[in-house]
């Protein structure tokens, strides 16, 4: 039967745990004199509905390097602009491709698009969840810390769909979590409830961010206005500013903290230049990291 990621509950703790050393696995075989490329003549549809640098890129570059092709569709170049049912274009695509990653506005539009195709549909962020992002987000603190389930991990920031998906994970795998927002832009009270009824991790609110990163191991932030909120960006700056990433709220975490961003960053805003560009920042590795972790759920999806 085929697989989906929609939200990261679509995964057991161990498959997540094998998608991780999976991705380590392909990346230190990336220069292998054999390369793996296990899907020759299979192809990987690739539909965004907002802009996108590492994810578009480093799916279609995991599907090339997987032996495969791409096809990229913005779409609003599709019949979807013109209303043809989602459902109709799912049964449509899964008669052409192999697979379907989707960035779009409504999780939603993914789940009904994922139902009525007979293949793959990956997740590659909506308006509430980014569980690819987080998987590979799972690898780079595996790689520069050692096992999550030992750590605390900070999200400080706005309450978004990175953050969402950071709930699940540590509702999943049995994480500490602490997530640190201002008022009125704390996580979905559903997804985090939902998160404390599994009972498995330690997660919690902390309005304050400095007693929130106390003895953090990692400290997560991103942008403080998604796509789709950009009329909010001003109000929001005023809002978040005691939120920041820099120098003091990183001295206030661990001495070894790793400071994580999914990027694009806004430096003076939701991080200093000084702290992306520091030694406690991982956001480069972590940016590589999406290539390898994208590979590995193709091949465990697709192959
Ligand atoms: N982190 C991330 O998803 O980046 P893009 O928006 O560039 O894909
Ligand atoms: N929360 C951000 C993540 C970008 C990768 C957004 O949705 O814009």
């Amino acid at each position: 039967m085929k697989k989906d990621i929609l939200t990261l509950w679509d995964l057991e703790p161990e498959e997540i745990t094998q998608l991780i050393d999976r991705s380590i696995e392909l990346k230190k075989g990336r220069n292998a004199d054999t390369p793996y490329r296990p899907l020759p003549g299979r192809t990987l549809g690739i539909i965004f509905d907002k802009p996108s640098t590492r994810t578009r890129v480093s799916f279609e570059t995991a599907m090339i390097q997987l032996g495969g092709g791409v096809i990229f569709m913005s779409s609003k170049d599709t019949q979807l602009i013109r209303d043809e049912p989602v459902g109709d274009t799912a049964r449509v695509l899964s008669r052409y491709v192999d697979g379907i990653v989707i960035r779009t506005y409504s999780q939603e539009l993914v789940e009904e698009l994922a139902s009525n195709s007979s293949i793959p549909v990956m997740n590659g962020l909506t308006d509430i969840y980014h569980p690819c992002q987080v998987l590979s987000d799972l690898q780079t603190i595996t790689e520069k810390k050692g096992d999550p389930a030992g750590l605390k991990i900070v999200w400080v920031g706005d309450g978004n769909n990175v953050a969402h998906s950071w709930i699940n994970a540590a509702a999943i795998l049995g994480l500490h979590l602490v997530v640190s927002t201002p008022d009125g832009y704390r996580p979905n009270s559903d997804i985090y409830q939902k998160a404390i009824e599994h009972g498995r991790g330690n997660i919690s609110l902390v309005g304050d961010p400095f007693e929130a990163v106390r003895d953090a191991d990692v400290i997560y932030t991103d942008v403080w206005a998604s796509m789709g909120q950009e009329e909010e960006q001003e109000i929001r700056k005023k809002i978040f500013r005691s939120y920041q990433i820099n120098e003091k709220l990183v001295a206030a975490a661990k001495k070894d903290v790793a400071v994580m961003h999914c990027l694009p960053a806004h430096r003076g805003e939701e991080i200093t230049g000084e702290v992306l560009e520091g030694r406690h920042s991982v956001v480069w590795d972590q940016a590589e990291n999406k290539l390898h972790m994208h590979k590995a759920i193709i091949d465990r999806l697709m192959v």
